[in-house]
């Protein structure tokens, strides 16, 4: 019933990502959150891409140089939601069945204001600039890739297999720890908090290895910042 609902409020029409000149080689970034993202320098390499994925709460403005400032999708669940220009795609990530509630909510009546914490009323979004990514997936990437390790997938590594199913190339920056050994987010100033690694809701590490093992067959390529 939710879902029949939601598709009568957004079109959700991800034929788009499919729709492809077969001649041209798509190149997309997925830019995780991480601190190696400071002083990098990835910038300008991260906006050449075809395709800019970045995810949750991740800011542009002010780190520019470091992580570009492009963004054509960008993947959030509503506990996450940022403002979002208008030209980027918002691919929702529904972790529970609230999380499609809380779309249509969140476009007209502005009911749900709280699932496990506070979540906008309302959100400035198009509705045709609206994914939803589909929980069949999400269980796909927890059964296949993760194996079933973590209570459930990252939006990151929900990222990058979700990418490399629409993209000929995938460059990944902005994953795993700095070179001091740090989980932090590139926006933080400090480098002990954040603490992706701590929540046991995901498994950082055997994410980390699928990530490092698909760049070690040259899958993707991956970037590991500073
Ligand atoms: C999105 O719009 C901004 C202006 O708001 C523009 O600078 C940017 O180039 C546009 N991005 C894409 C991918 O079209
Ligand atoms: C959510 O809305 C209810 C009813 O309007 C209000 O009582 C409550 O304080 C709101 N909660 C948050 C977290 O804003
Ligand atoms: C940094 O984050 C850690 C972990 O969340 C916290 O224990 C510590 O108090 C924080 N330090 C500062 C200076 O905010
Ligand atoms: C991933 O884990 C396997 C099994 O523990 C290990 O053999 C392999 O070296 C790891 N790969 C990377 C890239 O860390």
């Amino acid at each position: 019933d939710t879902i029949k609902e939601l598709f009568e409020i957004i079109p959700g029409d991800g034929e788009q990502l499919l729709e492809r000149d077969a001649s041209q080689c798509r190149r997309c970034a997925v830019v995780g959150n991480s601190g190696n993202l400071r002083q990098s320098q990835y910038g300008q390499d991260i906006d050449a891409h075809d395709f800019v994925l970045r995810m949750n709460r991740a800011p542009t403005a002010g780190f520019e140089s470091d992580v570009g400032s492009k963004t054509t999708h960008h993947l959030v669940y509503p506990e996450s939601f940022r403002d979002l220009a208008e030209n980027v795609s918002m691919i929702v990530i529904p972790f529970k069945t609230l999380d499609l509630r809380w779309i249509v909510s969140a476009l007209t009546t502005g009911t749900i204001n709280f699932t496990y914490v506070p979540v906008p009323r309302k959100i400035k979004v198009k509705r045709d600039k609206i994914l939803v990514y589909h929980p069949v997936f999400i269980k796909y990437v927890y059964d296949h890739w993760l194996q079933n390790h973590g209570r459930y997938p990252s939006t990151g590594i929900l990222s990058v297999i979700f990418a490399l199913h629409l993209c000929d190339e995938v460059d990944v920056y902005g994953f795993g720890a700095d070179s001091n050994g740090n989980w932090h987010h590139y926006w933080e100033n400090n480098a002990s908090g954040g603490a992706f690694r701590k929540t046991m809701v995901h498994d950082g590490d055997f994410e980390s290895n699928i990530t490092l093992t698909l760049a070690s067959i040259d899958k993707i390529r991956f970037f590991k910042g500073r």
